[in-house]
Parts: C-alpha cells; structure tokens; sequence
C-alpha cells in the first residue's frame, strides 16, 4: 500500500480525453497557486482516468470541463490478492477518519472496465455489510441529503484499486459520474439524449421548472432532425427550427414548430426568444461568436450550445472560444452564469449553459 505525501485526486473522463482532463487540471491549479516539486501525470490513453498530484490547490469540479467525476485519491493498491482481495481494502479504508454517505464502487467507462461489472456488483455487498457493521456507512444509498463524503473503490483492473472520497459538493452526483438518459421513443435523433442531459446536469429543480416554461418560446439553430427541439416542444415551449434538413417524426407537421430553411449563422429572430439552442457542426470560434452576438443583440436569455472539438490544442481552442464569450458579455455590462461540460452523451464536442443572472 503506497501512501503519497502530496495530495493527489482522481478524474474521470471520457476515454481518450486524459490528457485534455490533466492539464485542464493542473492549470486549473497553477492559477490558484504554482504547483511545486510534483511529477507530472504519468497518463493511459484511452484509460478513462487520471490521477493528478497537487499541493494545496483544490480543483473545482464545476469549472472543469473534461471531468466527469473529481476525487480525493487517498490509497491505491497495485496489486490485491485474488482470494482476498476484501482484507487489504478494509485495511486502507480503516485509515481514514469518519464515515461515508455512499459507497460506490466503479470501474473505468472502456470495454474492459465494463466487463468488470459483474464483479463490482459481487464485491458490492461483501465490502457494504463489513463498512456497516463497523458503522462507518449510513443508510443513504443515493447519498441525496447526506453531506457526507461518498467513498469510491475503483478497479483499474480486478488487480488494482484506488480508494477515494468525493465531496457531494464539489462532485458529480452520479455513479461513474455518468449521467445516463433513456432514449425516448417518438424522438426524431439520439442526440435529443444531450439536451436531456445538459438539462439535468447544468440545472437543478427549481432551475428547470423556472427556466423551462410552457409558452416559452426557443430558436434551435441546426435544427434537424429534431432531436433538441423535441427536448423543447415536449415541455411546451415553442419552437423555431432553423436548418435546411428535414425536421422528422412528430416534427415534421408540429403546432409548436415553426421550421425555416435558412442559414443558421445568418438567421435573426424578429421578436426576442427565451431560449437559444444550437448543435451546428461548425468550428468552436465560430459558434462562439454567434453566440456572443445573440446574448449582445438581447436575442435570447439563456442559451446551451455545443462547441464541436479540433482534433488538436482542444484546451486551447476552448479557452478562446470561452474566454472571448466572456470578455464580450463582459464589455457588454451583461451578468450571466456559465457552465461548460463533456456530458456523457457528447463525443468529440462539449456542451455549454450559458444564462444571464440579474446584476
Ligand atoms: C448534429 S446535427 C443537429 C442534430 C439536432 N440537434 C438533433 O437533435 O436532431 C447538425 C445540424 O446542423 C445543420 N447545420 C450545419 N450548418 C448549418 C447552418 N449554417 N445553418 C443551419 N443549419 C446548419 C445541419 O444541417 C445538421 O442538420
């Protein structure tokens, strides 16, 4: 068992995403406080995690894009006995002070990892009744109200494990990080699953029923087939289309729907909207700046958007397309919130909130 005298975290992410994810990170860290006498993150490509070591920084889970899940990593066995792989765990988890909220045991979201399902969900009860005869687990599986830190078993491998806590407030509230959608049956488009999922993560309750309103009204820019704009009309908002692709399905022929065969990038609402959604597959500057157009011109009040990623420099790419949506809404004296994330659902794109907020 290895114990580090820096403090190192765990990150989920999207496999293939790792190095994006580690330097998101660290220079997430460096602009708190310069990180001295740490190696740098030895990174597996397509491993759907990396471990990153800091001093005292503490990484923001809400501002980091590639992060599905942010943990404390605090033991990580290298090699686990095959007929007791229960004993050296409970070993390293009897270091730590407290008890837990959750425990949830997960393993990297690659093929691999999956196959692993079936042992973690065998592994599951084994570790759960030992935590709960030692008191240490409260009986709050979902871990909804606890403030407790949720403590996470993941195997790499069945042969290795890192052991972890996550803080329910500066983390994802799900499992892997991962927030699944059922694929709705009249939908016209799988990617209806990334406005679904945009909603759920970027808002909470009281966001969506405030800021999702029947009789609302939305332009969705690159409209067709329809996946977004059903995620609209479904919850009563109306709905002008812009693409000059087919809308299909129930869209086709939608009383809320309005479709205009025109260019989205040159498209001007006559009246304001509520909302602006926009999936044009376009370079991230590009979508940025129509974006920044709309929230100058009072076009819209709230906006999700994905910006779709080059194949190199994405951070880079990303902190411009972001960092000029910043300046321009700040010279424009407007308040807003803005959220970006690599959801679940999208692959080599993320996916961004953006709402203005009173002064
Ligand atoms: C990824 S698809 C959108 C899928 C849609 N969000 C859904 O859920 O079904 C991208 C769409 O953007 C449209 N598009 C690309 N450039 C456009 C432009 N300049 N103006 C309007 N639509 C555009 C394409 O025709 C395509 O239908």
């Amino acid at each position: 068992m290895k114990k580090s005298t820096n403090t190192n975290w765990l990150l989920y992410c999207r496999p293939g995403f790792e190095q994006d994810c580690a330097q998101e990170a660290l220079r997430q860290a460096m602009q708190q406080k310069p990180i001295i006498g740490i190696e740098q993150p030895a990174i597996v490509a397509d491993s759907g995690y990396v471990a990153v070591a800091l001093n005292e920084q503490k990484p923001s889970y809400r501002e980091l894009i590639f992060a599905r899940q942010l943990i404390r990593l605090h033991h990580t066995i290298a090699a686990l006995p095959e007929r007791d792989r229960l004993t050296p765990i409970l070993a390293a988890i009897a270091t730590l002070p407290g008890s837990f909220g959750a425990l949830w045991l997960e393993a990297p979201d690659t093929n691999d990892g999956k196959l692993l399902s079936t042992f973690t969900r065998r592994f599951q009860p084994l570790l759960e009744s030992a935590l709960r005869e030692q008191g240490r687990l409260q009986d709050d599986p979902q871990n909804t109200h606890s403030k407790l830190p949720r403590l996470h078993i993941f195997f790499p491998d069945k042969s290795s494990v890192l052991i972890g806590t996550s803080d329910p407030h500066n983390s994802a509230a799900t499992i892997m990080g991962i927030m699944r959608q059922l694929m709705p049956a009249e939908a016209p488009s799988r990617s209806t699953m990334k406005l679904a999922e945009a909603i759920e993560v970027f808002m909470d309750r009281s966001e969506q029923t405030r800021l999702l309103r029947q009789g609302m009204t939305a332009v969705d820019l690159g409209a067709a087939p329809g996946g977004w704009t059903w995620q609209m009309v479904k919850r009563g908002i109306r709905v002008t289309a812009v693409d000059n692709g087919p809308m299909k399905g129930v869209l086709a022929k939608h009383p809320l729907v309005e479709h205009l065969k025109q260019d989205g990038f040159k498209y001007a609402p006559r009246k304001a909207v509520d909302w602006l959604v926009c999936d044009m597959v376009e370079k991230p500057s590009k979508v940025a700046k129509l974006i920044e157009e709309w929230f100058a011109a009072g076009w819209c009040k709230h906006a999700i958007f994905n910006l779709k990623l080059p194949m190199k420099q994405r951070v880079v790419a990303l902190d411009s397309a972001l960092g000029g949506i910043r300046t321009r809404l700040d010279e424009e004296g407007i308040n807003y919130k803005m959220i970006a994330k690599q959801l679940y659902h999208d692959r080599e794109e993320i996916t961004v909130f953006l709402t203005k907020t009173k002064k």
